[in-house]
């Protein structure tokens, strides 16, 4: 049974911390879910960490349906929330509903995120409307990368402070049931935390909020482009994984891999039928094997 949304407003109601992480496809994706993590973001931070694109506005619908898919596949605990893309959800309240519905019906989120407060709200009140969990997205909303200038904190000023404030009330007005504080001073995000009813989930906003996202590649020191001041390295795969290949291609070099145990087989009276066959092949033009049944390949 996957993590429900009541379960994430009752993780809040008892003051239990919310861990969340990014996930893009299967195998990742299930070795999270063994390890208990229980809401799953499909970001579209795919976009840079995955498909290696210098924001976040690359990522299309398409790219978000089919990675849902994947890491739904791979998990049976998690609430998996895909990530509405850059104008998947922005032209019109009737596209944003027809992408939140790919996402669902197609992808098999249990909820989706989209960026933006007051802007967005009404929008959210119709996906809501219509079934599906909303989280929203306030504070430094990477699709706005170019209106905002670059990846910079916000709120640090009272008038942005103010507008980040009236976004977080108008998300849980609209019925949002969780949204995500990105990259804020960490007193702001104690204030939207204190004030409002349902989860914060930050992600460089301090340690007040409700829960925490990070994106797996950070964690795992797997994207080196950029790392963030706010990301910690859990484990350095990035370095493993190097010195994985090179060992790889230095046995491949040397001949060293594979060996009889990584290689398969065969019975010797086939074989010399083969042989046989290929020494007759000079003499009548065509190979001329006995008709044997495939047989089972031997482990
Ligand atoms: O796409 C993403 O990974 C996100 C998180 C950073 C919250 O939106």
């Amino acid at each position: 049974m996957r993590t429900t949304i009541r379960q994430i407003q009752e993780m809040k109601d008892r003051g239990e911390r919310i861990a969340m992480l990014t996930a893009y496809e299967y195998s990742i994706a299930k070795l999270l879910d063994a390890a208990g993590v229980p809401m799953m973001l499909v970001g579209d931070s795919l976009a840079s960490v995955v498909l290696g694109y210098d924001s976040t506005i690359h990522a299309t619908m398409d790219d978000m349906v089919r990675h849902t898919q994947a890491v739904v596949r791979g998990t049976t605990q998690a609430l998996i929330v895909g990530d509405l893309p850059f104008m998947s959800y922005q032209p019109s309240t009737e596209e944003a509903m027809r992408n939140a519905g790919r996402l669902m019906r197609e992808g098999g989120a249990g909820a989706v995120k989209l960026e933006g407060g007051v802007t967005v709200a009404e929008t959210v009140r119709r996906i809501v409307d219509a079934g599906v969990p909303v989280m929203g997205h306030i504070g430094l909303t990477p699709q706005s990368v170019h209106q905002l200038s670059g990846h910079k904190v916000q709120g640090r000023t009272a008038e942005v402070a103010g507008r980040i404030l009236a976004d977080a009330d108008a998300l849980e007005q609209a019925g949002a049931f969780a949204v995500v504080l990105e990259g804020m001073p960490a007193p702001l995000a104690a204030q939207v935390t204190r004030r409002l009813h349902i989860p914060t989930i930050g992600i460089g906003a301090g340690a007040a909020c409700d829960g925490q996202v990070q994106v797996i590649h950070d964690l795992l020191g797997l994207f080196t482009d950029f790392v963030p001041r706010h990301a910690r390295k859990y484990a350095d795969l990035g370095e493993q994984i190097k010195d994985a290949a090179r060992r790889y291609a230095e046995d491949v070099h040397d001949g060293t891999f594979p060996t009889s145990k990584e290689s398969f087989s065969m019975d010797a009276a086939v074989l010399a039928d083969v042989e046989q066959a290929l020494a007759e092949r000079g003499k009548h033009g065509e190979l001329a094997l006995s008709k044997t049944a495939e047989g089972e390949v031997p482990a």
